[in-house]
């Protein structure tokens, strides 16, 4: 069966390791099946949750475009868009928060996190944002998404608004349900400082984290710096569950190299951290390095990148301009 896919990344700057092993290499291999429809958004409507430099999200929706190319999606193949250049969606996340019901919102734990102690503070946006992840993949009859665990819940509450809505309307079928694709292994990369805690573009400290756009130095550095317990490698399985920096690193390993955990934890058992942290850090500029200096190539290419979000967005107005006004028809406008 043909597959339909969405998936969506903030342009919030500073797209990094987990981004990259939790999404966006899933979306490369994606758009490398010719059996799959794919639609990758920049989703710029959902970073303004939280308060944006203007001048600087413009440039981070041409980075994450460039992002998406040097990492291997091709744009003639997928459509790359910026989610605000289609209206539709600002208007179905309207249609849709009329369907999701609060109770199901308050329960949403991204929220919590994000908002911190001060909720009365946060924006009526960032409570509401998983209904505009909703709308999102429900314009496109998306039938898969592929995302890291984080987002997990924000698709079991779009799974739950698309069920409402076709029973609240008697139109069986019309929203599809989609199907959450999330990697069992690599869905949550850790932060290099704290292997409990997921590795994030909003943590403070630039070390906890391998960004995109670093170099080969900085990778090295920042892996010789990253976390560690004292004991040596583990070589078990078992003892590698029960020590989260161990764990975080060796997922990092085996999901570039493509080899088993199992196969990770033979070769290093009993050797010393400073010896696995050499080959990582060698992996990871082998596979990190060439999509930083492609990113960097092509943030030179200003036209280029508006052309791929001007041609998607056209297409993407096409496809949620048609499912628009079979709501409308639908709701009774
Ligand atoms: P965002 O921009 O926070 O993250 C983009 C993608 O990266 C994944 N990710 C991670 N995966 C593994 N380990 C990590 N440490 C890690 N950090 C981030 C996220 O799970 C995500 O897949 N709400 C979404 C964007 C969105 C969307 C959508 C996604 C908007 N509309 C529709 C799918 C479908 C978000 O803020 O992702």
């Amino acid at each position: 069966m043909e597959k339909k896919i969405f998936s969506g990344v903030q342009p919030t700057g500073n797209l990094h390791l987990g981004n990259y092993l939790g999404a966006i290499k899933n979306f490369v291999q994606l758009n490398n099946d010719k059996e799959n429809d794919c639609i990758f958004c920049v989703v710029d409507l959902h970073a303004i949750t939280v308060k944006q430099n203007p001048k600087e999200l413009r440039g981070n929706i041409r980075e994450t475009v460039a992002t998406f190319v040097a990492s291997g999606i091709d744009p003639k193949k997928s459509i790359i868009f910026n989610q605000s250049k289609v209206t539709a969606h600002s208007e179905v996340a309207w249609i849709l928060s009329c369907t999701a019901r609060t109770g199901w919102l308050s329960r949403m734990t991204q929220f919590k996190e994000k908002a911190g102690k001060d909720k009365e503070k946060a924006s009526v946006g960032l409570y509401s944002y998983p209904v505009l992840m909703a709308a999102d993949i429900l314009l496109y009859d998306a039938t898969h998404v592929p995302v890291g665990d984080d987002q997990k819940q924000h698709l079991e509450l779009c799974r739950d608004i698309a069920q409402k809505f076709n029973n609240d309307f008697q139109v069986e079928d019309f929203f599809k349900v989609p199907e959450p694709l999330i990697q069992k292994e690599f869905s949550r990369i850790m932060s290099l400082k704290d292997g409990t805690k997921k590795m994030s573009k909003s943590e403070l400290s630039d070390l906890s984290r391998i960004n995109l756009t670093d170099s080969a130095d900085q990778i090295i550095n920042k892996i010789k710096k990253a976390k560690t317990d004292p004991l040596p490698m583990p070589s078990s399985l078992d003892e590698l569950n029960k020590r989260p920096e161990a764990k975080n690193l060796i997922a990092i390993y085996s999901s570039l190299t493509g080899f088993k955990i199992d196969k990770v934890i033979n070769e290093f058992s009993g050797k010393n951290f400073s010896v696995f942290k050499e080959n990582l850090s060698q992996v990871l500029v082998e596979k990190i390095l060439p999509i930083s200096l492609e990113i960097k190539k092509l943030l030179d290419e200003k036209n280029f990148l508006d052309k791929i979000l001007d041609d998607g967005s056209q297409k993407a107005h096409i496809i949620a301009s048609r499912k628009v006004k079979e709501i409308h028809k639908i709701i009774g406008f």
